[in-house]
């Protein structure tokens, strides 16, 4: 069952092989052009956080974290002491109460159980403001192992998102990591 626990475990383990070890360069290249560093912005399911990280750097002033495991913070607040530490929100993404303006995506979609994925897009939209925008990436293809990491497809995504969504951007990411090259859409939704 993929639960606080069984997450715990996979960080205590040192078993992260999802963690590439730097901010997800798809995300960065949106990131960058955000301008407004007021905005604020969750990251769930965000294991070390260097997207949160960068952004914290970059002057960007609400950044929140998300994550059950609470291990996962570890790493965020060694190199950024100084991130808030109200803004590390150690819990179940399903269960938070906040609102935001963006929601940044980086293998958490995928780390959760699939059947959970509608709940999810609900989640989500209820989570950002009117107008708010849902960013980052998806796997593209369905993996021929049992997950984590689960994948899907262009179709069951184009399906499952416009129930809530409008789909400005979901197209293969040419910002990838070279192991994920080819195998990662960038998604850019916004509430509908
Ligand atoms: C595959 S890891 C991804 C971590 C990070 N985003 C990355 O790419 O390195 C998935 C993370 O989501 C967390 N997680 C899974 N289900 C969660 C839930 N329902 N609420 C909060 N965090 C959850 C896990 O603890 C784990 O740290």
């Amino acid at each position: 069952m993929l639960n606080a626990e069984y997450w715990e475990e996979r960080w205590q383990a040192a078993q992260t092989g999802w963690d590439i070890g730097e901010a997800s360069p798809p995300l960065l290249h949106y990131t960058n052009q955000l301008t407004n560093k007021q905005l604020r912005i969750l990251i769930p399911g965000a294991g070390r956080a260097y997207e949160a990280i960068h952004l914290h750097q970059q002057g960007f002033t609400e950044v929140y974290v998300c994550d059950w495991a609470a291990s996962a913070f570890a790493h965020l607040r060694q190199v950024a002491p100084d991130f808030p530490e109200a803004h590390l929100l150690v819990g179940n993404f399903f269960e938070l109460d906040l609102t935001v303006d963006l929601l940044l995506e980086q293998t958490f979609f995928c780390a959760i159980d699939p059947e959970l994925r509608p709940q999810y897009v609900q989640k989500a939209a209820q989570i950002l403001r009117p107008g708010g925008r849902l960013a980052g990436v998806l796997f593209a293809h369905p993996f021929p192992f049992q997950g984590p990491p689960f994948g899907g497809t262009l179709e069951e995504y184009r399906s499952l998102f416009s129930a809530s969504f409008h789909i400005l951007q979901l197209e293969i990411s040419p910002y990838s990591i070279a192991p994920r090259l080819g195998n990662e859409y960038f998604i850019e939704l916004e509430v509908a």
